[in-house]
């Protein structure tokens, strides 16, 4: 299969490419800023996505079978940063693609979020549960879904994916990855003991994100996440013990949603998703938070920190 990815150069734009390529596809890899080599491209197009005719001629140049849509500011406090840029990025570059997708009769998977939900339930969210966004970067992904499935609805999968573990390209834009870049500039995070997060790797949603292309029978807004919902506190704790650190070495400053109510209104507190009806009808397995720490590498920037101490 011809694969158009967008944002191959982050987080899960990287996985999703070495994903794909394992399984015999050939993925073309649309990046903004980044310049260095992405494992697994068999093309790398650098391009400003907000920029809705070159993006639109440099799709129809490729005409990919799939489009797989991993662009985004994909961090909340950069969407409220620069809302603009946001809603180009996180709104209309997913409905644009929808377009196309329905345009060229390409199979599109579009990224949206476990934020969807406001948190306020502790039970798991499922697809069906009332989404309720509570921060600008959740609107969008509200607003993106419903537009891509309405452009394309004989074609779009979206998948709403939990907070995600794993190894980025610049080593440094996973949960870990902040941990250590903390650490090793001395300094204390922060740390929630209570909002919980359903982890899984990055690794893992790309291999979901493959098998889901390459079956002919799956559409819709569906879940994935790992197998246990934690709360910040303890997933740094199991990663800070997985690389044999204590808390001299790697300290972590424990704090509760209540010591910033201001910060915390824009924050959801418990973020666990019922992976029904994926959950057992896929290959995919869905990760322990031990697995996970498994795939876990020593960020570069941080080894001769790491091993100084
Ligand atoms: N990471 C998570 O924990 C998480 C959790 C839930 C949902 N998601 C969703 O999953 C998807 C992937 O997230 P991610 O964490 O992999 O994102 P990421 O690491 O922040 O990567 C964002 C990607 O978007 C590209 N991009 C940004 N602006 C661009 C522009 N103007 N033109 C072209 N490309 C541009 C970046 O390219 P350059 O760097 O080359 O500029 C990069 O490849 C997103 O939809 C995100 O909202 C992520």
């Amino acid at each position: 299969m011809k694969i158009l990815l967008t944002g191959a150069s982050g987080l899960l734009g990287a996985a999703f490419a070495q994903a794909a390529t394992r399984r015999g596809h050939n993925v073309i890899g649309m990046v903004g800023t980044f310049a260095g080599h992405i494992p697994g491209l068999a093309e790398k197009r650098s391009l400003d996505l907000t920029d809705e005719t070159g993006a639109t001629s440099a799709i129809l140049e490729v005409f990919p079978d799939a489009i797989v849509n991993c662009a985004a500011v994909s961090e909340p406090a950069r969407c409220e940063a620069d809302p603009a840029r946001a809603q180009a990025l996180n709104v209309a570059l997913p409905a644009l693609l929808a377009r196309l997708a329905h345009h060229l009769s390409a199979r599109i998977i579009h990224l949206s979020s476990e934020q969807v939900f406001d948190g306020a339930d502790t039970a798991p969210y499922a697809v069906k549960s009332t989404v309720n966004p509570i921060n600008l970067y959740a609107r969008q992904k509200v607003e993106s879904e419903r537009l891509v499935h309405a452009a394309a609805p004989g074609f779009a999968i979206t998948l709403r994916i939990p907070l995600l573990t794993g190894n980025s390209l610049g080593g440094n834009r996973s949960l870990h990855e902040r941990l250590f870049a903390d650490w090793a500039a001395g300094r204390t995070p922060q740390v929630y003991t209570d909002e919980i997060r359903q982890p899984c790797t990055a690794a893992n949603v790309a291999d979901l994100m493959v098998e889901l292309l390459e079956r002919n029978d799956v559409r819709g807004v569906f879940h994935w996440a790992g197998a246990e919902a934690l709360s910040r506190h303890e997933l740094a704790r199991r990663i800070r013990a997985h690389f044999k650190l204590n808390d001299t070495a790697a300290p972590l400053e424990p704090v509760s949603r209540a010591a910033d109510p201001r910060a915390a209104a824009k924050r959801q507190a418990s973020l666990a998703l019922d992976l029904k009806p994926l959950a057992g009808t896929v290959k995919t397995p869905i990760e322990t938070f031990d697995a996970q720490l498994d795939q876990l590498i020593l960020p570069p920037a941080c080894r001769a920190w790491y091993f100084s101490g």
